[in-house]
């Protein structure tokens, strides 16, 4: 077995603490660390039943059932996954171990709870304290080796002031030990400088957008947001609605930024936004193919960041309704204000979209102020939104154009 920590993460592999409370910036390597140390134990000590949780089961298995299958593969350990149990029982060579992957809006699977030995808390700010503690009582059997639960998370401050004053306050929860990381720590700074530079530089250029978030993901430091644009509702999508419209709005990304997808649903003056894609890696190809599997019609009228306009040939060559986003001077502003007028829900299950909606901030200026466009990060659906609402139903200015011929 060979696995790579960095050199910050690595002392933490032998940790034997109940709680690890791994607190950082944005690709810093907790997750990723997280999943190599369960791997660890697990071929090591055997026997093991761990848990990982997340808030939503359904985010489980784009992020940590991904990571956890893709570093048993890289290691070429056999394991059986099972898609309805949501469980993966590795074959290693002291014997089998079992992950078990829960969502709390699960109820009756945390009831089940029995026998887990470790579990990991993945992005923990989406956890209440009393989740938290639910968890910690759960893990009480004794396992083949000591019994830890490990905590990922950034440090936001609004989203989780209990994970500040539980781990981080003047009276820490007993026996918890904390790790504070940055994207300095993640060893792609040497194994793939590249991909290592494009991230750091996106968290660096925050420090003149945001400096809170600047401070949360690039610094790894608590702090608070502050400046949200949209309070939308998350709603079920109408049964049997008869819309006025339907049409998509896209966002194209490829490794540092995922591409986007949502489905704009109208009546009248109200929206309901559908979460369809939001994944990283796609080439044009596979993002067709996904909208193909996702049965989105070719006839759908979609509307994408005009930035890319070799990326929506490529999707009209394939036969989709792709068209640029309307742009122009200020139609960032424009675009925020005239959704702003109107009402719009979250459809239920759109993770991502919501996620991106609750951290969607106004820019601050040097003197915190907040300026007319929002921050450029972590909003691609939210562009997407925008390229579809504003692009579909504002009606565009008339405009009278004169030409000076023959001077
Ligand atoms: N030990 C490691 N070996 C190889 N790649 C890593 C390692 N740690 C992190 N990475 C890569 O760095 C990126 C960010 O890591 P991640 O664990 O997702 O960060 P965080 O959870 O702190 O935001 C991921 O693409 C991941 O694959
Ligand atoms: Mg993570």
């Amino acid at each position: 077995m060979e696995i790579v920590v960095s050199s910050s993460f690595e002392p933490l592999l032998w940790d034997e603490s109940p709680v690890l409370v791994m607190c950082g910036g944005r690709g810093s390597g907790k997750s990723e660390f997280a999943g190599r140390k369960l791997f660890v134990r697990g071929e090591k000590e055997a026997g093991h039943r761990f848990l990982v949780v997340r808030k939503i089961r359904r985010t489980c298995s784009d992020s940590v059932v991904f990571l956890i299958k893709r570093i048993l593969d890289e290691n070429g350990v056999s394991y059986d996954y099972n898609k309805t149990d949501h469980t993966i029982v590795a074959h290693g060579p002291a014997g089998p171990y079992e992950f078990v992957f829960v969502g709390l809006d699960d109820p009756e699977k945390i009831k089940s709870f029995t026998g887990m030995t470790s579990a990991w808390i993945e992005e923990a700010t989406e956890l209440t304290r009393d989740d938290f503690l639910k968890l910690d009582l759960c893990l009480r059997e004794p396992g083949p080796s000591y019994r830890q639960i490990m905590l990922t998370f950034n440090p936001q401050e609004v989203e989780a002031r209990w994970l500040k004053d539980a781990f981080f306050g003047a009276a820490p929860y007993p026996g918890a030990r904390v790790h504070n990381s940055t994207i300095d720590d993640n060893p792609l700074k040497r194994l793939d400088p590249k991909t290592w530079a494009a991230y750091a530089g996106k968290l660096d250029a925050l420090r003149d957008q945001d400096e809170a978030l600047w401070k949360i993901s690039r610094l790894g430091l608590w702090a608070a947001r502050s400046g949200q644009i949209f309070s939308w509702d998350v709603a079920d999508l109408p049964k049997d609605a008869k819309f006025d419209d339907v049409f998509l709005g896209g966002d194209f990304g490829y490794s540092v930024d995922p591409s986007g997808l949502v489905r704009i649903h109208r009546k009248a003056d109200e929206f309901w936004l559908e979460e369809l894609l939001y994944a990283k890696n796609l080439t044009n190809q596979d993002l067709s193919r996904e909208m193909e599997l996702l049965g989105v019609q070719r006839r759908e009228p979609s509307y994408w960041d005009s930035a890319e306009p070799k990326s929506i040939e490529e999707l009209r060559r394939l036969g989709w309704n792709a068209a640029p986003a309307q742009k122009g001077q200020d139609s960032v502003r424009a675009g925020i204000d005239f959704i702003k007028s109107k009402k719009v829900h979250i459809v239920t299950g759109s993770h991502n979209l919501k996620k991106e909606h609750d951290s969607y901030c106004w820019r601050k200026d040097r003197g915190g102020q907040p300026m007319s466009e929002p921050v450029a990060f972590d909003d691609h659906l939210m562009s997407a939104v925008r390229y579809g609402i504003f692009t579909r139903c504002a009606r565009p200015q008339s405009k009278i154009w004169t030409m000076r011929a023959g001077v």
